[in-house]
């Protein structure tokens, strides 16, 4: 069949392989091409076993791979060929020189502009999927016209909201579909043939358009503002534990304002994933560089609260287990960053292990579907721990619990007979109050939810 449009994302990542698989289950009349730098990555894409979990996902690359979307390592066959071309690399935070630890690492970013514009014949669209500083559609525009070769290319900046772990429900129904474009002909001509791709599924009133620089700062304003909510109630769980106000019940109240809303409103271990902490902190950055240091300062203030809330939970722990965790046996129930992803990275539970190993405390971790990962994350102390992906068998001999994920299987638990086969005193710590607590209490344990008053046998 003669397909309409040839459509490539570079990078088969997280966001590069669910949505260029949903433009293709959604559009059987364009052919999308996914490439990567990794061919184990695009081995797996080609595989049974996909590179990520993520529910409703298999079913949508199954029913279409081989038809209209492919999945290969040919990155400059792909570029030639593309009318449109969406960029979908990782833009992690430096490491190294200017900017370490704050700013955007944009060295994939800028080799991928630069195969573009090596690569190219005719003229493309490229989109920004990646979440990007303010104002890189700049750079990506002097690089693409830095050797006049007569080739047209025009930039739109189209960040991606999904979430882990809902990514399937996200892409389809999304809340909005922002494209970003140069206010020019070409600038808007542009912008129409994206929305006529999105169009396909999603309704016109949801996507929206706007120039190029509000759309790239939409993106991390977004972040900003849900990591923001995360650690304003998390900061309130902190004065729950000295008052004897529960959390759940602040938020609720809180939450019907319908001002304010009610969603992201549960106090938690702390947030993590790979997005939120990078994206504010590139926020920060860009404040900074722009001389706005009491705008930088109050976005900061965000992940503080968090790094905060982490290490609030180990103090707990210490406090409620007699002020010492050497020796004792210590289960982490989740190690994913959120429930129904095996994605583990910026997880809290990677911060909770490091400390608690500082402590001297002995690890087990269970989690189903981010152990792979964990051991990855621990690579240095792993011989130390043990992974068990059976929570009974992980949570045997025990001295304590700490909840880190909010899997629904924990809810399900029988906590009765997982009370049976641990040390005594036995201790829960729910990062993500999922438990039922006063169950948990009159079985026997001592409970330590977030943001509420323990409940405890001494
Ligand atoms: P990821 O690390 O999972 O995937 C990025 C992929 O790009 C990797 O597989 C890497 O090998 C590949 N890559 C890097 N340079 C390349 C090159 N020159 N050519 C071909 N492939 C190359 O990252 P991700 O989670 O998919 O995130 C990608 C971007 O999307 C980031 O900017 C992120 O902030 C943003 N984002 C992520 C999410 C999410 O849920 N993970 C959601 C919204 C936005
Ligand atoms: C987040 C945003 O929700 C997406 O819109 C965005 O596209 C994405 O980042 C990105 O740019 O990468 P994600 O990180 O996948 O998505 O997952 P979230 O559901 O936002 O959860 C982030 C963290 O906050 C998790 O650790 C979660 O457990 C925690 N969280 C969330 C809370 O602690 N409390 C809440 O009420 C909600």
């Amino acid at each position: 069949m003669a397909f309409e449009r040839k459509i490539l994302c570079i990078g088969a990542g997280y966001v590069g392989g669910p949505t260029m698989a949903m433009i293709a289950h959604k559009c059987p009349q364009y052919h999308v091409t996914v490439v990567d730098v990794n061919p184990e990555r695009i081995a797996a894409w080609n595989s049974d076993t996909l590179p990520i979990y993520e529910p409703g996902l298999d079913q949508i690359v199954k029913a279409v791979r081989g038809r209209n979307l492919f999945f290969n390592t040919e990155t400059e066959k792909g570029i030639r060929e593309a009318d449109i071309i969406f960029v979908s690399v990782n833009t992690p935070t430096k490491t190294f020189g200017a900017g370490s630890g704050m700013a955007a690492d944009l060295q994939y970013w800028e080799k991928t502009a630069r195969q573009i514009r090596n690569a190219s014949t005719s003229n493309k669209i490229i989109v920004e999927k990646s979440t990007l500083p303010v104002k890189t559609a700049l750079a990506m525009e002097r690089i693409l016209t830095a050797t006049n070769n007569g080739i047209h290319f025009e930039i739109l900046s189209n960040p991606e909201f999904m979430a882990e772990g809902t990514g399937i429900k996200d892409l389809e129904a999304p809340d909005r579909v922002l494209i970003g474009s140069r206010e020019t002909p070409d600038g808007l001509k542009a912008r129409e043939e994206l929305v006529e791709i999105y169009a396909n599924w999603v309704s016109r009133d949801r996507i929206i358009t706007s120039n190029i620089w509000s759309s790239e700062l939409s993106k991390l304003v977004s972040n900003a503002f849900l990591a923001q909510r995360i650690s304003s109630i998390n900061s309130i769980s902190a004065l729950c534990e000295k008052t004897e106000a529960d959390i759940t019940e602040v938020a609720g109240a809180v939450g019907m304002d319908s001002r304010i809303g009610d969603k992201f409103l549960n106090a938690s271990v702390g947030f993590g994933g790979s997005c939120f902490k990078k994206d504010i902190l590139n926020l920060v950055y860009l404040c900074r560089h722009y001389g706005l240091h009491e705008v930088a300062n109050y976005w900061e203030g965000v992940v503080e609260i968090n790094d905060y809330q982490k290490e609030r939970l180990i103090l707990k722990m210490l406090g409620a287990m007699f002020n010492t965790l050497a020796g004792k046996k210590i289960c982490l129930f989740g190690f994913a960053f959120k429930a129904d992803t095996g994605d583990t990275r910026e997880s809290p539970a990677i911060y909770i292990s490091r400390r608690l190993f500082e402590e001297r405390a002995e690890l087990v971790i269970t989690d189903p579907k981010a152990l792979t990962n964990a051991e990855t994350d621990l690579a240095d102390i792993k011989k130390e721990i043990d992974f068990i992906k059976d929570p009974y068998e992980a949570a045997t001999g025990c001295d304590a619990i700490a909840v880190m994920t909010e899997w629904d299987i924990y809810t399900t638990l029988d906590f009765e007979k997982i009370y049976t086969n641990m040390r005594k005193p036995a201790f829960i710590f729910d990062g993500r109050n999922i438990l039922d607590h006063d169950a948990l209490f009159t079985i026997g344990f001592n409970v330590f939810p977030v943001g509420k008053p323990p409940m405890t046998h001494f």
